[in-house]
């Protein structure tokens, strides 16, 4: 096994994700689409509840960044302005042996292909990574559009629309949340290469001297945010310093994180200088400046940029997340039952509470509480199989706790809680339940929203 790589456990997450209901091959039954992913019930909860958390730490709760939620399409000089049409590619090179194609930058030894080790290769061609349509009734060059390839281009180009109506002044942050499309010629590693996929990008708007101030400000946010929101300790992810830089860029940073095949970008951090926008102005022709009326000065705004996948978020947390142990030995000593559980962070796990009633004459007392608890957390009413098969289960989608309501709850009015991670059990009173469930989900008053 090469450092760092564990195919099995890659194996076994993609397995548990169609398992329980978190992510599937698109169009399975007619035999998938290759870079395309669906989420199910556990996996859009997951996702939304991650997305929410991204959005509330950064929009909601600063009062220097601001929300947008610009189209897919739009005018494909933004896409000539961003440098995407020109250069947005990938130099690849096919087997003629094995009909294998690889990117070139990601082979070991670019005279070998890396599939059957035959040196029997085209010379390299580029590839352009962007993803073309039409927009109205002619399918011609005149009429061609593309999806956005990343979602932080309109932002650049809604700049003065944002500030204008926000009364925002430099400096502050334009942030969105959405789809971005790229032909990636080899998607792969499960959801970690695909060419469909959200990212939540967010461009901070400031003035250049300033400019490397910020950047280290929201290099600091950002790991502050996986650290203590995703739970990431320093053995799961590490920065990666860029030494070599785009021509424009001033400074970068890449979050890495240890997926199952090694390590590999979750986010990064990227000083961008004024590029972006003096291009916008360039291919444009509007003056994009920002007045400074205190100084008097017009300043071309600098961006600090951080950008992360989603779905790589949601990768990062499953494979965080993990684990297989022993549940029970026999008398002997041996293991009797491997567990296979989830310890997602309980804030963005998929059910945050399952109550589970022990006998089916008590599903109308419990089905009240389940309806309350509901209101406050992600919850979820499992009256299916054996209490230990429910157990199991919910292990598995991460539900950090469970309630089960048994025939002593209707007199002590008290339900025993079940910690996923110790398994620990201990009888809580049934009005103490939700402020103890807030406390242990670190669910304050300001994040309240984002669990839900
Ligand atoms: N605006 C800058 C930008 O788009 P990027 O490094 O190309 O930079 C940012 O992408 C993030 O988007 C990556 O760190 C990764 O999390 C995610 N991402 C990029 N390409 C992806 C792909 N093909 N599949 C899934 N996520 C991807």
């Amino acid at each position: 096994m090469a450092e760092g790589k564990d195919i099995a456990l890659m194996e076994k997450i993609v397995s548990l994700c169609k398992r329980r209901g978190f992510i599937f091959q698109s169009s399975e039954i007619y035999g998938g689409i290759n870079g395309f992913w669906d989420y199910g019930p556990y996996g859009t909860r997951l996702k939304r509840a991650v997305e929410q958390l991204w959005w509330r730490e950064m929009i909601e709760l600063r009062d220097n960044v601001e929300g947008l939620d610009s189209t897919i399409i739009c005018h494909p000089r933004v896409w000539q302005a961003s440098g995407h049409l020109d250069q947005f590619s990938d130099a690849m090179c096919d087997c003629r042996d094995c009909k294998a194609r690889h990117r070139v930058d990601q082979m070991e030894d670019t005279g070998v292909c890396p599939n059957c080790g035959s040196s029997n290769l085209t010379e390299p061609r580029e590839f352009n990574l962007m993803m073309k349509t039409f927009v109205g009734p002619v399918f011609d060059e005149d009429h061609a559009a593309y999806l956005r390839a990343e979602t932080c281009q309109p932002i650049f180009v809604d700049f003065h629309n944002v500030r204008v109506a926000t009364r925002q002044k430099l400096p502050f942050g334009i942030a969105q949340i959405g789809k971005a499309f790229r032909n990636e010629i080899n998607p792969r590693n499960f959801t970690f290469r695909s060419r469909e996929f959200t990212q939540m990008e967010m461009e901070f708007f400031c003035d250049g001297a300033e400019g490397m101030k910020w950047f280290e400000y929201w290099k600091e946010e950002r790991l502050k945010y996986y650290r203590e929101k995703l739970g990431f300790t320093a053995d799961f992810m590490r920065v990666y310093e860029h030494e070599k830089l785009a021509h424009y860029a001033k400074a970068a940073i890449d979050v890495e994180v240890k997926f199952p095949f090694g390590w590999g970008e979750l986010e990064g951090v990227h000083h961008r200088g004024d590029w972006d926008m003096s291009r916008h102005q360039e291919f444009s022709g509007q003056d994009l400046h920002y007045m400074d009326h205190d100084s008097g000065r017009k300043i071309m705004p600098h961006v600090i940029e951080t950008s992360v996948g989603l779905d790589r978020t949601i990768l990062a947390l499953l494979a965080n997340a993990y684990d297989e142990d022993v549940a029970e030995t026999n008398k002997q000593g041996q293991n009797t039952d491997v567990r296979v559980v989830l310890h997602l962070p309980p804030l963005v796990a998929p059910i945050q509470v399952a109550l589970l009633p022990l006998s089916k004459k008590l599903n109308e007392n419990a089905k009240q509480l389940y309806h309350d608890l509901n209101r406050y957390f992600r919850a979820e009413f499992d009256v299916t199989g054996s209490i230990g098969k429910r157990y199991r289960r919910q292990d598995e989608i991460g539900t950090p706790f469970c309630v089960t309501f048994d025939f002593d709850s209707l007199n002590d009015n008290a339900v025993t809680v079940r910690d996923r991670d110790t398994m620990q059990q201990e009888r809580v009173g049934i009005t103490q339940l939700r402020a103890m469930l807030d406390e242990k989900i670190n669910i304050s008053d300001a994040s309240r929203k984002e669990c839900r």
